[in-house]
């Protein structure tokens, strides 16, 4: 295979999805190519940044289905149309059942915002790993990259990077801090490592 057909799946902001789009531009993603983006958050901003990227944008309505399995069935039925080899979860605040992590197994990864195995788990995402960090007191966090198995954060790690907790830090400013100097750094990395393992399997 020339090139592994990534689809990223978001629920808010998309910055993560921006650095994996910058990525590709710049050459640091070379062994995949973003061909789909889905939401499961109508109003979630990274289907504009796909969009505004050229890439095919879908979301798909949790509500809607009614059920996990109805929604992970039509989240299924997207990838496999789209013949995706690699699932990128950056942001995207929906746990994933063993039906379809095992369907797709080493084939999803998962940007966690803290250095697991602290703070995480169910209930941990978003700002609040970084409220419990700062109320913890740690003096470092950071960022995990990890595959994706049946057991929420528990997968095999891919990459890791620390960051430092400052004084006065809110879990507003300690987000933005992990975000620029561990986020959008390793997730990139991770999907090229992974992509490049895929596009070259026998
Ligand atoms: C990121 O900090 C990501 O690590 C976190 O949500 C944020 C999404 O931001 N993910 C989790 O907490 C998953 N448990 P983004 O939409 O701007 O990429």
């Amino acid at each position: 295979m020339l090139k592994a057909k990534i689809a990223v799946l978001v629920s808010g902001g998309g910055t993560n999805l921006q650095a994996l789009i910058d990525a590709e531009r710049s050459g640091i993603i070379h062994s995949g190519e973003i061909t789909l983006v889905i939401s499961n958050n109508q109003n979630a901003y990274a289907l504009t940044r796909a969009e505004k990227a050229g890439i095919k944008a879908l979301y798909i309505s949790k509500k809607e289905l009614n059920t996990q399995e109805a929604f992970e069935t039509a989240l299924m039925q997207s990838l496999e149309e789209n013949e995706i080899d690699l699932i990128v979860l950056a942001g995207f605040m929906s746990i994933l059942s063993e039906r379809f992590t095992a369907r797709f197994d080493h084939r999803i990864i998962n940007i966690h915002p803290s250095l697991i195995p602290s703070f995480c788990g169910q209930g941990f995402y978003g700002l609040r790993v970084h409220e419990a960090a700062l109320k913890k007191g740690v003096k470092v966090t950071g960022a995990t990259v990890h595959f994706v198995n049946e057991i929420p954060d528990g997968g095999e790690i891919i990459a890791q990077k620390a960051v430092e907790v400052q004084d006065g830090d809110t879990p507003e400013t300690l987000q933005k801090r992990v975000m620029e100097q561990a986020e959008w750094i390793i997730l990139p990395r991770s999907v090229e490592k992974v992509a490049h393992q895929i596009a070259n399997l026998p």
